[in-house]
Order: structure tokens, then C-alpha cells, then sequence
């Protein structure tokens, strides 16, 4: 597991990026996860404008961890969040870009996207092997849509799940903790004084770690990085 903190949720942003320049320059081709909330915003719209991926985004085929069961235009779709901050602004082919169909039944949904992922990512130990998953984490230890009264989902024989928010109730599709976990590199992005006693708890392993579904992000064979800012590593050290 590897730590970095910066001084601002920008800088963080912006050191996430580069460190994602470098993983698209350095491949032909690879399948990148992109994670949902509004923590991503500054990182996408760094990306955008980054002038040495400007001929590189043909590489990239986009996936995403979650999706909330809305149609792709409302204000909380992952999908639209990324579309306006990054895909409408990068010359990435429109088949390059694989959303989850919010809008669709999510049991019926959830089962297509395991298959399109099935269909099109290598395989390896039986789950997709992605070649980086960006997560966030919520300030209950959530990452992806996987919560805390939902831990089975970390473990769910499906590529792709059904879950529900806690407390809307909003039906979400969600990566499994299976696939996240068989991934070559997981990065979480997270910021925020809001965040520093979960960060604290899920990177030490102490107080409720347990219960967060966080704290059992850890690739079997790849690499977890953490990008926090000074606020969301308050109580790390
Ligand atoms: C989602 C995300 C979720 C997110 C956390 C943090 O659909 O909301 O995938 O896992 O990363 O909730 O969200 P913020 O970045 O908004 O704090």
C-alpha cells in the first residue's frame, strides 16, 4: 500500500492525474474504471486539459465502478458528472466509452454490464482484470456503491450488483469487490476533513475498520495507492 498526501484537494487531484498520464502513456491500451461523487471533478478537468494525452485517449476504453439508477442526463449520474468534465472535452472515440445504463431495470443492467465486461476485459482468477480502478471512499467507509449494510457485495459471485444508498434507498449499480480487488492498480482519491476518521481507521485497521467496505479494498495481485490531502490524512499519522 502506498501513501501520498498533499496540502489541497487540488493538489491531490492533480498529482492523481499525473500519475494517470504516465499509466496511459506507458500502455497501448487500458481499461480504466473511472469512480463517481464529486470528488473526481478536479482530477477529470485536470485530465482534460493535460496537452500530453492530447493524442493518447484512442488507448483508453472507459468503464465505470458505479452507476445510480438514473438516466444519463440527470444531475446525479456518474456518467454525466464524467461526460461534462472529461469525455466531451477529450478526442476519445464514443466506443471507447462503456457507461452503466442507469436508466435500464438494475437487475437486468447490472447483469448486461457483467457480461460486457466479461466480453471484453482479460480474465484472470475468474473476475476481469482492469488495468486501474479509481475509487473514493464516502465519510461512512462506502467505495464504489458497496456500504456498510451491504458488505456481502464485496464478496457477491457477480462481476456486477444491485445495492441501495442507506439512506435514500436509490438503487445503485456497483462493481463487485471481487473485480476491484483483481485489478492491476487501485487508487483511491480522497479529500476532506470529512473523511480523516475513516481514512485513519480503514489505512491503521483500527476502531470499526471492519465494518467499512473500504478497508477490504486490496488487490490480490496489484497495487493500492492512496492519494489524500492533508485534511482526509489528519489522523493518519
Ligand atoms: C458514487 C461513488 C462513491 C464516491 C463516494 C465519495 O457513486 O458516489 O462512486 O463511491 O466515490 O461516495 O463521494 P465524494 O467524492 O462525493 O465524497
Amino acid at each position: 500500500m502506498d501513501i501520498k498526501v498533499f496540502e489541497t484537494p487540488l493538489e491531490t487531484a492533480r498529482q492523481v492525474g499525473n500519475y494517470l498520464v504516465k499509466l496511459i502513456s506507458d500502455n497501448s491500451q487500458i481499461n480504466i474504471v473511472l469512480s463517481g461523487g464529486t470528488t473526481p471533478i478536479m482530477l477529470f478537468d485536470f485530465l482534460a486539459q493535460d496537452q500530453k494525452l492530447f493524442n493518447e485517449w484512442h488507448k483508453v476504453q472507459f468503464y465505470w465502478s458505479d452507476e445510480r439508477c438514473v438516466p444519463p442526463d440527470n444531475r446525479e449520474s456518474n456518467y454525466k458528472m464524467a461526460l461534462e468534465h472529461l469525455l466531451d472535452k477529450i478526442n476519445v472515440p464514443s466506443e471507447n466509452i462503456h457507461r452503466i445504463h442507469g436508466e435500464d431495470d438494475p437487475v437486468i443492467e447490472a447483469d448486461k454490464y457483467g457480461k460486457l465486461l466479461k466480453d471484453h476485459i482479460t480474465q484472470k482468477n475468474g473476475w476481469p482484470v482492469f488495468d486501474l480502478v479509481l475509487l473514493g471512499m464516502g465519510d461512512d467507509g462506502h467505495t464504489a456503491s458497496i456500504f456498510p449494510h451491504q458488505m456481502q457485495l464485496l464478496n457477491a459471485s457477480e462481476i456486477c450488483v444491485v445495492a441501495t444508498h442507506p439512506i435514500s434507498g436509490q438503487k445503485r449499480i456497483s462493481l463487485s469487490g471481487n473485480v476491484i480487488n483483481n485489478a492491476l492498480h487501485v487508487v483511491f482519491l480522497v479529500t476532506g476533513e470529512n473523511k480523516k476518521e475513516k481514512v485513519a481507521e480503514v489505512i491503521k485497521k483500527t476502531g470499526n475498520w471492519k465494518t467499512y467496505p473500504a478497508a477490504f479494498v486490496n488487490p490480490l495481485q496489484g497495487n493500492l495507492h492512496w492519494f489524500l490531502d492533508k485534511a482526509a490524512a489528519g489522523l493518519l499519522y
